[in-house]
């Protein structure tokens, strides 16, 4: 089941993001929560971070989160890395205990084999309760790119010559620096979430997202499984849904 929210500015959009994860922790104060990175996210966890200081919102001792992905050979110390974005616009402003935030792993030995482990760990902490995602200009969740099979778990992925240059400008605007890999959760992975909010702003996420939940159901459009989901909440500006029938 998709239930598509449709607002006229981003903060509007936020607040609602915003009141759907409350309600969340409101219900279940431990929760285990799926989280991405990126633009879109940047003025959710603003207001997040608002919230859970001014007290509206629970706070999150009791959480765990577990990111969706992660450029391959870059450590949490880069500051490119995804570890580094979410220290600094989530887990440090909320003083997130370090084991309960999971990042995949991206650097070190065996990394093959520790990202085979992900998805067990996400199953050993009572799996993912609420996944945040964005959704590439090229229809990807995660980093699950245009003909990754719909069943796969987290792996490493080629990321595509359109993500490289969507994502140049973390990267001083220059496509080159951008990881050619990354590790993300698998489309099977996200699928297994319980609740599932998908954002899109701006008029570039308009036609994948078109295709995403107006289209067939496809690996060449990896969003497209979420019409699969039972509980997904598609919450978009007016650019963004302005293809949608
Ligand atoms: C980030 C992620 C990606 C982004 C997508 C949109 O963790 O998994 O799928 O959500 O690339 O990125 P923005 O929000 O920067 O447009």
């Amino acid at each position: 089941m998709m239930h598509l929210e449709v607002f006229r500015t981003v903060p509007e959009a936020t607040h609602r993001m915003a009141d759907l994860l409350a309600a969340q922790l409101e219900e279940r104060p431990g929760s285990v929560l799926g989280l991405a990175t990126g633009a879109t996210p940047i003025p959710v966890y603003r207001e997040i971070v608002a919230r859970v200081k001014a007290g509206r919102m629970n706070d999150w001792s009791r959480v765990t989160t577990f990111n969706l992905d992660e450029y391959v050979g870059l450590s949490g110390e880069d500051p490119h890395s995804f570890t580094a974005f979410m220290r600094l616009h989530l887990f440090e402003p909320l003083h997130l205990a370090p084991e309960r935030t999971f990042m995949p792993p991206a650097t070190g030995e065996e990394l093959e084999k520790r990202v085979r482990a992900y998805d067990e760990q996400i199953h050993v902490a009572g799996g993912i309760d609420w996944q945040l995602l964005g959704i590439g200009r090229n229809g990807h969740i995660g980093f699950n790119e245009p003909g990754t099979p719909l069943d796969s778990p987290t792996h490493i992925t080629d990321l595509t010559e359109s993500t490289r240059v969507a994502n140049a400008s973390w990267f001083g605007d220059d496509a080159g620096q951008v990881p050619r890999q990354a590790v993300t959760m698998g489309l099977a992975t996200i699928m297994r979430s319980g609740t599932i909010v998908l954002a899109a702003f701006g008029g570039n996420k308009a036609a994948a997202l078109r295709r995403a939940f107006a289209g067939e159901i496809t690996p060449a459009l990896p969003a497209s499984i979420l019409q699969r989901h039972p509980h997904v909440f598609v919450i978009a500006d007016e650019q963004a849904a302005a293809l949608l029938p």
